[in-house]
């Protein structure tokens, strides 16, 4: 069963043209060295964005209101967070759960530290633990009400062993969220980082893999079918519109160091900048032309039980 949820459809015939053109179909994996050394070291970035997101969104609802919908908690759950980053959501998650207990679990120590610091204070006890999502033992069977991954699985190396250990982890009752995009998501993003990078001529590799080719909600029901009794999709959309290039460039510029979508940029500062360059010329024509710069999001949460 697939619930949509969102004011407006943004799919159109032009965009989803643009997507069979763009979007890369290889996949990638990172390491976990690859995660902790060169693309997980900066809480800041992941911060960026998703206050970027937050401000630029039109859906009303903002992503912990759908995590809400798909966790449907009683305020007393003990969740376990794979892949937590800064704890941004897990703060607006944590008033529901003022009886509960949150874990958070996150490969880099960069973002255990920013998430700890967010959460400093709150009555919730949290505990957070440094490990990869497809490495659970430190938990024994039957330990948590909810387990969610949160834009995450694309990145874990084992989605098998994720979703096995996920499984067991979760007590009889339980939910696992797997929250992640359709592959054809942020084209508009695609489409002028990769036009960017043709003309500053860099490096064919870094245009032909996103790790999200490997999970999404494409294929997503396929994988996780195996592991429990029963998978629904609720899916969202939604378009975040800059009326001007810098918010929009602070959301690149984050999305290009966080999001693993075309390689580490710190090993590459002069393509970088040219990127950049080459990136805010193509956004300031279609706000010219068009009034705003859209990136349309197709998001959803795989709820598995
Ligand atoms: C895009 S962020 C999402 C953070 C958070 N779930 C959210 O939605 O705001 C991805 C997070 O996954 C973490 N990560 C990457 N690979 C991981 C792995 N194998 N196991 C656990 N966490 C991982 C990164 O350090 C980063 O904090």
């Amino acid at each position: 069963m697939t619930t949509v949820t969102g004011a407006q459809d943004f799919r159109t015939p032009g965009l989803a043209r643009l997507a069979r053109r763009v979007i890369p179909t290889k996949h990638a994996v990172l390491t976990a060295e690859d995660a902790c050394s060169a693309y997980f070291t900066d809480a800041e970035a992941l911060e960026v964005k998703q206050r970027v997101h937050d401000r630029y969104r039109t859906n009303p609802k903002a992503l912990h209101d759908h995590l809400l919908e798909a966790l449907a908690l009683r305020g007393t759950e003990e969740l376990l967070d794979l892949g937590c980053g800064n704890a941004f959501v897990l703060e607006r998650l944590r008033p529901h759960l003022a009886a509960g207990h949150i874990t958070g679990l996150d490969i880099a120590p960069a973002m255990l530290e920013a998430a700890r610091r967010r959460m400093a204070g709150v009555a919730t006890p949290c505990d957070w633990v440094e490990g990869s999502a497809d490495s659970l033992q430190a938990f024994t069977d039957d330990d948590f009400d909810r387990v969610m991954c949160v834009y995450t699985a694309h990145y874990v190396a084992d989605l098998t062993t994720l979703f096995a250990e996920a499984r067991r982890v979760l007590r009889p009752g339980g939910r696992f969220l797997l929250t992640t995009d359709q592959p054809d998501s942020m084209v508009e993003m695609y489409d002028v980082h990769l036009r960017a990078l043709r003309a500053a001529g860099g490096p064919a590799h870094l245009a032909k893999a996103s790790p999200k080719a490997r999970i999404s909600l494409a294929n997503g029901r396929r994988l996780l079918a195996p592991h429990f009794d029963r998978v629904r999709v609720l899916e969202w959309q939604d378009q975040l519109q800059f009326a001007s290039v810098d918010p929009f460039m602070d959301f690149y510029r984050a999305s290009y160091h966080c999001s693993a979508s075309a390689g580490p940029a710190a090993a590459l500062p002069a393509l970088l900048d040219a990127l950049e360059s080459h990136v805010a010329a193509a956004v300031r024509q279609v706000i010219g032309e068009r009034g705003y710069f859209a990136v349309t999001k197709f998001s959803g949460t795989l709820i598995c039980s």
